[in-house]
């Protein structure tokens, strides 16, 4: 059999679930492309430490990845290491020398890829990407190849498995740090894993199938993303109570007037479909005239996900398949972040004396934010009191402009925690009426 040359930049979790799967599938992989794949070379941040590799693998060890790149007995090269500019220049290197490239790599794609699909369409190579959004779930290949013509209107993504898996956590009252630690622990989280908690991992994944959606790229400043940092078990424990569940939620919405793009903690009623994806898992929910409601889910983090959906693009390029179609730049009307009227949760930690409701009420009204409901427990701290307040619907950034009157003024003992709400709003356990014969039950629709 013809062989199909691979050379790996990283040999992490992922690189040697790569190696370990292609080694265990070999006869498979044979059969499915008609060539022999073989890596052949590995770049490694340390190459003087010894490294277990499968029986039979005598790929070489190096500690240059641009040796591998310009290398001109390799095919393919599949890099796994994560960051941006030193990736950008290997996978610059790999394809001006006429190879084909794997990555699982959001973060370079997402600020880099424009250049980089063009270079790969230039030299006639591929350029593949499926590892690099929701791990097992095989949604670039579904937007590339799976779906029929007619706009998508929108789409809403748990992308984060780290993040996902942290605020599962939460809810269950374990503290943040220990259900951050748990994540980094099982390798779900990314190596700085800031860019889980920022919302950017997920962000970057948005700015990809944003690409796919529409045909063309989009900015990275076009996306408004908020991070799941300040959350805490007694917000989940109030969103319980009302029946939400806190997911971090990836949005690309289309309207007549414009695009828009966000990731951000937003409860969502707890019997939605996104509300049961739970833990490392991801999910991509898209709605279009044509199918109505299509939803992929699946694990979106781990070593062996991710190899495994390396593994299927690789597959790909040996076959011949999977060279990039070209998007030809449009001019989108992006909108404001935030434009559309909501209803927000928003956690506050007051001094507990006379008038503080009073000056928070007074903050809001100046901007004609009109409060639904408040809550506060009784105190344990007085100097710190949660605070829980729910909005009628109002846009974010109407919200955020009465919170920052609020500013530094001594009655708040920390920012305010504001937190979007798309869940229709239902009475509480209390005042619930059961279900008797005629009410209706199960999943509740994603609000408009
Ligand atoms: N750190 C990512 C996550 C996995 O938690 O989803 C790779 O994208």
């Amino acid at each position: 059999m013809d062989p199909y040359r691979l050379g790996l930049l990283g040999h992490g979790t992922v690189g040697r679930g790569v190696v370990d799967l292609l080694h265990r599938t070999s006869e498979e992989c044979g059969r499915r492309t008609g060539r022999h794949l073989e890596v052949t070379a590995i770049a490694v941040g340390d190459p003087t430490r010894p490294r277990a590799l499968p029986e039979g693998c005598a790929a070489r060890i190096t500690g240059d990845p641009l040796e591998i790149c310009r290398d001109p007995a390799i095919d393919l090269v599949v890099e796994l290491v994560g960051g941006i500019d030193a990736p950008r220049e290997w996978i610059r290197a790999a394809l001006e020398a006429g190879k084909d490239v794997v990555t699982a790599n959001k973060a370079v794609l997402a600020t880099h890829g424009e250049e980089l699909f063009e270079l790969a369409r230039d030299h006639d190579c591929r350029l593949l990407f499926e590892a690099s959004v929701a791990a097992a779930i095989p949604v670039i290949q579904v937007l590339q190849h799976g779906l029929p013509a007619g706009p998508i209107d929108r789409l809403l993504g748990i992308l984060n498995g780290t993040s996902n898996r942290i605020l599962g956590r939460l809810e269950g009252g374990m503290p943040f740090t220990e259900a951050l630690a748990e994540a980094q622990r099982d390798g779900f989280a990314e190596a700085d894993p800031t860019l889980d908690l920022s919302g950017w991992d997920a962000g970057h994944k948005l700015a990809l199938l944003t690409r796919l959606v529409l045909g063309t790229s989009v900015p990275l400043d076009a996306l408004k993303v908020e991070g799941i940092e300040r959350i805490e078990p007694i917000d989940l424990a109030f969103g319980a109570r009302h029946h939400w569940c806190l997911k971090s939620i990836a949005e690309l919405r289309r309207r007549p007037e414009g695009i828009s793009l966000r990731v951000a903690p937003t409860w969502i009623a707890d019997n939605s479909e996104l509300a049961a994806v739970h833990d490392e898992y991801n999910a991509v929910l898209l709605e279009a005239e044509t199918f109505g409601t299509l939803v992929l889910q699946g694990k979106g983090a781990g070593g062996l996900p991710t190899a495994g959906s390396v593994v299927a693009d690789i597959l790909r390029a040996a076959r011949g398949e999977g060279r990039t179609p070209a998007t030809p730049r449009q001019e989108l009307r992006i909108l404001e972040p935030g434009s559309s009227p909501s209803r927000h949760y928003v956690r506050f930690r007051a001094k507990d004396r006379p008038g503080v409701l009073a000056r928070i009420a007074g903050a809001l009204a100046e901007e004609g934010v009109s409060i639904a409901s408040v809550e506060q427990p009784e105190p344990v701290d007085p100097s710190a009191v949660p605070v829980h307040l729910i909005t009628h619907p109002v846009p974010t950034t109407v919200l955020d402009a009465a919170l920052s009157r609020l500013g530094p003024n001594g009655i708040l003992s920390e920012d305010p925690l504001r937190i979007r709400i798309d869940a229709l709003p239902s009475p509480l356990p209390s005042t619930r009426v059961d279900e008797g014969p005629g009410a209706t039950k199960g999943a509740t629709p994603c609000p408009a």
